[in-house]
């Protein structure tokens, strides 16, 4: 006996029928200082190991691709903290560029930023503005980065720029929301336990699946990714009559 090939729909892990992954997946990368106090470490330690998490994932996609990863680096409530917790956060996010972003553009992804990141420094704000140009006209997957992202400004914002346009819908506002050239998010993760949005993505939700794990962020595999996408794939979703 033979095994038959995979078809496309059935993507990589093929054999168990039709298995459509999400188009857009969003995480909430949590529990990284709880992950460091676990092991009496610093909280810096719990961030450094948390973008190896994030490595690991954005290599993974190759196995499990989506059109679109945004990941919620950095929120506009995140400037409340300590500031060298805040130094340690932005000096990591320049290693990441320097390090990953030659294997990223390589891998064909596009890199691109949610929220506003002209509040962090300008070293940080010179290598991000230019890992986005440098990866612009890639067509593979879209990793969105939200730093300095808050879903309620976002959305006034959004508002705003409708109105100044016209009349307020819900495609002029979707129009102008920072995600508008990205496909409908399709699935949310939220990792370490805590089950809230904390003001990412709200209006980007609306019908999302959501879904929710103990695993902290600096522990999640590639393997929990795809434990969620089945998850998704699984799932018969609803959309209230639509
Ligand atoms: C939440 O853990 C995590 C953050 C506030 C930062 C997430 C950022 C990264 C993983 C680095 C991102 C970098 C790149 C390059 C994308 P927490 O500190 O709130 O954990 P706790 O709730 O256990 O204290």
């Amino acid at each position: 006996m033979t095994a038959a090939a995979p078809s496309a729909a059935q993507g990589s892990r093929g054999g168990r029928g039709p298995r459509p992954n999400p188009r857009h997946v969003a995480i909430i990368m949590d529990g990284n200082g709880r992950w460091a106090k676990k092991r009496f470490l610093p909280r810096a330690m719990g961030h450094k190991k948390g973008v190896e998490a994030v490595r690991a994932l954005v290599r993974s996609l190759r196995d499990n691709p989506v059109e679109a990863l945004t990941l919620y680096a950095f929120s506009t409530e995140n400037w409340g903290r300590p500031a060298d917790e805040i130094a340690d956060l932005t000096a990591l996010m320049k290693h990441f560029i320097r390090n990953d972003l030659d294997e990223i553009a390589e891998a064909g992804v596009r890199l691109k930023i949610v929220g506003d990141h002209s509040a962090f420094d300008e070293e940080a704000v010179a290598l991000i503005d230019g890992a986005v140009t440098r990866t612009a006209g890639n067509t593979g997957t879209t990793l969105a980065i939200a730093l300095n992202y808050g879903a309620q400004a976002e959305i006034v914002r959004a508002a705003r720029a409708a109105a100044a346009e016209g009349e307020i819908t819900e495609e002029a506002i979707a129009r102008h929301l920072d995600t508008a050239d990205m496909p409908p998010l399709d699935l949310l993760i939220r990792t370490s336990g805590e089950v809230r949005l904390s003001n990412f993505l709200l209006w980007q939700a609306a019908y999302a699946e959501l879904y929710f794990t103990d695993v902290l962020w600096p522990d999640f595999t590639p393997a929990h990714f795809a434990e969620a996408l089945d998850h998704f794939a699984g799932r018969e979703r609803r959309y209230g009559g639509r």
